[in-house]
């Protein structure tokens, strides 16, 4: 089996993959506004396309694919695109973040295409709230599209970005509505970005364990395993956890890369830098591809740079990155 080892000796095993940019929300956090402009249709790669690309990643060592956007889901075909990868390869580790609002209708194409796992948004469980979080009245079809996901057998994670005097009395009520369905919640600090919407206060980690505590005592379980999520385990045995992204300690582990929905590599999501693989695969160039591929993973930072002096980060979106 080969392995993709970057500079720092961390194995890359890990592929983000945005198929679009676009989406059905509009996040006060991520997505606001429309775009000024969505990649042009004749720059996003085909899935045939991704998929020859993905080959490439899998026999250099990749066995974990992660689809994302934008929202996946607006991408028609996405099964059959789940279903190339998981034929060539049924071992892999194929998982999906989506905002779930077209979920309920796919959810049981899509794992017996091969799908294991998904991410999803629960930002709240009023409808209000999440209208005005989206700028849309999604919360039926989310919790509809997440129910669906449980009843065929896919594994559900739940994601959720608090912030202040929006949602921040929730923290609870969406850890309780996961545990009771046995879906890990992860509260997310709240990412800058030039996108996002101004007025926004995210809440720090230990506001969030203040809040928690006082229903739970909790464990402190270290970082997972190459994830820049932080557990916590409940006395009754429940597991949830918080992601800082303003921290490197998940960097010494970093295991990921990502690809946009038009082909470019990125080794990291704190950094500009990318290299395209789009013109080699359109042209079946698979050893040019597989060059590409290495030299972003030998180009791969040793940590993001929110610790450094200037505290400079990407200035990609991250519906172009999907996080
Ligand atoms: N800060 C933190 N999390 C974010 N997400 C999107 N934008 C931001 C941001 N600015 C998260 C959402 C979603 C995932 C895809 O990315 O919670 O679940
Ligand atoms: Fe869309 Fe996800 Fe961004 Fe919300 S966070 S606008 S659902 S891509």
């Amino acid at each position: 089996m080969k392995k993709l080892i970057d500079s720092y000796d961390r194995e890359v095993n890990y592929i983000r993959v945005s198929v679009t940019e676009r989406c059905n929300f509009r996040c006060q956090y991520c997505m606001p506004e429309k775009p000024f402009s969505w990649v042009p249709k004749e720059n996003l790669l085909s899935f045939e396309d991704m998929f020859e690309f993905m080959k490439v990643c899998i026999d250099e060592g990749i066995n974990k694919i992660r689809i994302t956007g934008g929202e996946p889901l607006l991408r028609e075909d996405l099964d059959k695109f789940i279903k190339m990868i998981y034929d060539y390869e049924p071992t892999i580790d194929l998982a999906m973040t989506t905002n779930a609002y077209l979920l309920k209708g796919a959810a049981q194409k899509l794992k017996d295409a091969g799908l294991k796992r998904i991410n999803v948004s629960i930002d709240t469980l009023i409808p209000e709230v999440a209208e005005k979080i989206a700028q849309k009245d999604v919360l039926k079809n989310v919790l509809d599209g997440v129910d669906e996901a449980l009843r065929v057998g896919l594994k559900v994670k739940v994601n959720m970005v608090p912030m202040k005097g929006m949602n921040d009395n929730e923290i609870l009520d969406v850890l309780e509505y996961c545990k009771a369905r046995g879906m890990t919640v992860r509260f997310i600090e709240y990412m800058e970005n030039v996108h996002a919407s101004v007025d926004i206060k995210g809440m720090k980690s230990d506001e969030l364990l203040a809040l928690i505590s006082e229903r739970y005592s909790y464990k402190d379980e270290g970082l997972e395993n190459q994830s820049p999520s932080h557990y916590y385990s409940t006395e009754d045995g429940y597991r949830f956890g918080i992601i800082e992204p303003y921290k490197d300690d998940f960097c010494s582990t970093c295991n990921r890369i990502r690809i946009t929905a038009e082909g470019d590599l990125i080794p990291c999501l704190y950094f500009d830098e990318a290299m395209s693989i789009r013109e080699a695969i359109r042209k079946g160039d698979i050893k040019t591809a597989a060059a590409v591929l290495k030299e972003v993973v030998r180009t791969k930072p040793e940590k993001n740079r929110w610790s450094e002096e200037d505290g400079e980060s990407s200035s990609r979106a991250f519906y172009e990155t999907g996080g």
